[in-house]
């Protein structure tokens, strides 16, 4: 197989996955919408389907794309819950935790993970491994940013821009160990904005395209 097949299986089951999910959603529901490829299908899908919904978007990129194709966001203010939340990931463990944050978008996508009553995970079958591994994406305070890199450790600013929220995104590259002890440590230190571990229990559902076909985990059960 080459390169470009393997790229277009992988696209396959974003799309598939992302499809999926976009069937979950009805009329009247407030949606949370993730960032990335994947949710660009998902995008795609939503559009279709013409339903009335209000839609949250994660990132710039995800506000411009979901009004260029006829979806209705909003800015996401005077919104305090949404029905559904949708976003794809970087890694998903066996046990449900997620690595996110490639796309520089987590701690957005992390407060309207949160906010929503259903959280819904849509990947591609290469997103499944057996131990999350590094990096793991940050978003510092800008103020003092190396202090808090020194206190992380190991971790070091990307080539990322900014964040929309005017964040420094940064890589942690230490050894992961127990993701709920990382995380636990992560947040503990001054500066850190947010981490993208995100923990099983803010999971409802991962959808993962596999071939042909979705399977579905409910982590959070
Ligand atoms: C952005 C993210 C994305 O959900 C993650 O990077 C997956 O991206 P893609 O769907 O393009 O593979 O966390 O911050």
């Amino acid at each position: 197989m080459t390169d470009s097949d393997d790229q277009g299986y992988i696209d396959s089951e974003k799309r598939l996955a992302a499809e999926a999910a976009a069937e979950l959603v009805e009329a009247g529901m407030t949606v949370g919408l993730g960032t990335g490829s994947t949710v660009a299908y998902l995008l795609g899908a939503l559009a279709r389907r013409k339903l009335d919904i209000t839609c949250v978007a994660t990132s710039p990129a995800t506000f411009d794309t979901a009004r260029s194709l006829g979806l209705d966001v909003r800015e996401f203010t005077g919104i305090d819950h949404l029905d559904v939340t949708i976003d794809g990931a970087d890694q998903v463990d066996p046990a449900g935790w997620l690595v996110k944050g490639g796309g520089g978008a987590h701690t957005r996508e992390k407060i309207v993970a949160a906010a929503a009553e259903r959280y819904v995970v849509i990947v591609s079958s290469n997103k499944l491994v057996d131990a999350l591994a590094a990096p793991v994406p940050l978003e510092l305070l800008a103020f003092g940013h190396d202090a808090t890199l020194r206190a992380l450790g190991d971790a070091r600013v990307s080539d990322k821009p900014s964040s929309p929220d005017n964040g420094v995104l940064a890589d942690y590259f230490g050894p992961i160990g127990d993701p709920g002890e990382l995380a636990s440590r992560l947040s503990a230190i001054p500066g850190v904005v947010e981490h993208g571990l995100f923990a099983p229990a803010m999971v409802s559902d991962i959808l993962v395209g596999q071939g042909s076909r979705v399977h579905r985990r409910c982590p959070g059960d």
